[in-house]
């Protein structure tokens, strides 16, 4: 088959991982006998210096009338003055509602040939970390009403986090729903002794959770969860919880797998089509020098393959490449260690590659 697959390429170290990553596609296609034809479309701070806007309309008709869309990384410095309404990563949260995509998956992996890489104990580390973080992706503060307004003080700013039943009915039966392909653990995260909306969160958890009586859930607060984390991963098999307290939780996930340059994410709605980027950002310190880890954005297609495009095999070939060329003892320098060889991202791209020939 033909798959149509929108590539937004980006900002920062976007535009390398990207390139990599669809042609490892390429390769992964030729393998099992499908083609793509990617198109590359703007977001973010390229989006804003063409054409005034961070999402272009053009882009969200694009993504909307293909199978799937890559996306790498958005914003940077030169952009970080503009008002909120302007900045880069204003296109990623366009992008996120206006295609619905209202499930962000995370799967946070210790991978066995990365376990000096991480940064806990020896002991913490050997136990294995497997833990995939279903994330809120289109409610909670990040859209919720906001302002500024006279306060106590003078003028003030503010934000507000609010959810709905069916906001968080439509997560929770997703992560319930993965919870039975894997240990059948949720851990709901919520602040509900603080939160009236995490209160409600909580209720509405344990009123999905009642459908699935195979699976165990358990309520943690957020504060408990950030050092539960660290002190004890391997505890993780399923999370579930908001938009913001997703994104600050999923980043110290992946740092105790070893490098937030190993995690793919896919964000999903009703529909087939996702969204698929790795869930670092365009780490404009490294832009351009190709000292960037594909891997990521690299997982997140073959997250694509298997979610979107229903071609686990090919999904399975590309992780079977990776896992190849880490065993081999190829690092980029953000999972570098004693003895390994140093490679750059196009190298550790053309690497995947030879392993799936
Ligand atoms: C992420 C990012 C984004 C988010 C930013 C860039 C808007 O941090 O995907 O985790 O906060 O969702
Ligand atoms: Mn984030």
């Amino acid at each position: 088959m033909k798959f149509n697959i929108a590539v937004i390429a980006g900002d920062g170290i976007g535009p390398e991982i990207t390139k990599v990553t669809t042609d490892v596609l390429e390769a992964a296609g030729a393998k099992f006998g499908h083609g793509f034809k990617f198109t590359d479309v703007l977001m973010g701070g390229c989006a804003i210096d063409k054409t005034g806007v961070p999402l272009p309309d053009e882009t969200i008709r694009i993504c909307k009338d293909s199978d799937s869309v890559l996306l790498g990384a958005v914003g940077g410095p030169k952009w970080d003055t503009l008002p909120g309404h302007l900045r880069p990563e204003k296109g990623l949260l366009g992008i996120r509602a206006a295609l619905g995509l209202y499930a962000n998956i995370r799967p946070a992996v210790l991978f066995p040939s990365l376990i000096n890489a991480c940064p806990l104990r020896a002991d913490i580390a050997a136990r294995g970390i497997d833990m995939v973080v279903y994330r809120e992706l289109t409610g909670g503060m990040y859209f919720g009403e906001r302002g500024m307004r006279e306060g106590k003080y003078g003028a003030e700013a503010y934000d507000t986090e609010a959810y709905s039943k069916f906001e968080v009915e439509r997560i929770a039966r997703l992560a319930f729903e993965c919870a039975l392909t894997r240990k059948k653990h949720v851990i709901s995260i919520d602040k509900a002794n603080v939160l009236d909306s995490s209160r409600l969160w909580r209720a509405t958890v344990a009123e999905v959770a009642k459908a699935y009586p195979g699976v165990t859930c358990e309520n943690m607060l957020v504060d408990n969860a950030a050092m539960q984390l660290v002190k004890n991963p391997s505890q993780f098999d399923v999370i579930v919880t908001s938009n913001i307290f997703g994104d600050i939780l999923s980043d110290e996930a992946s740092m105790v797998t070893g490098s937030i340059g190993m995690l793919p994410s896919s964000s999903i709605g009703d529909s087939k089509l996702g969204l698929y980027e790795p869930i670092h950002g365009s780490a404009p310190d490294i832009a351009g020098k190709d000292l960037a880890n594909p891997i990521a954005t690299v997982l997140s297609a073959a997250m694509m393959l298997e979610s979107s495009l229903g071609l686990p095999d090919a999904a399975l070939a590309i992780r079977r490449a990776i896992d190849a060329a880490l065993l081999k003892g190829f690092r980029t320098g953000d999972i570098m260690s004693a003895g390994c060889t140093p490679v750059g991202c196009k190298e550790m791209g053309g690497l995947i590659i030879a392993g799936l020939k």
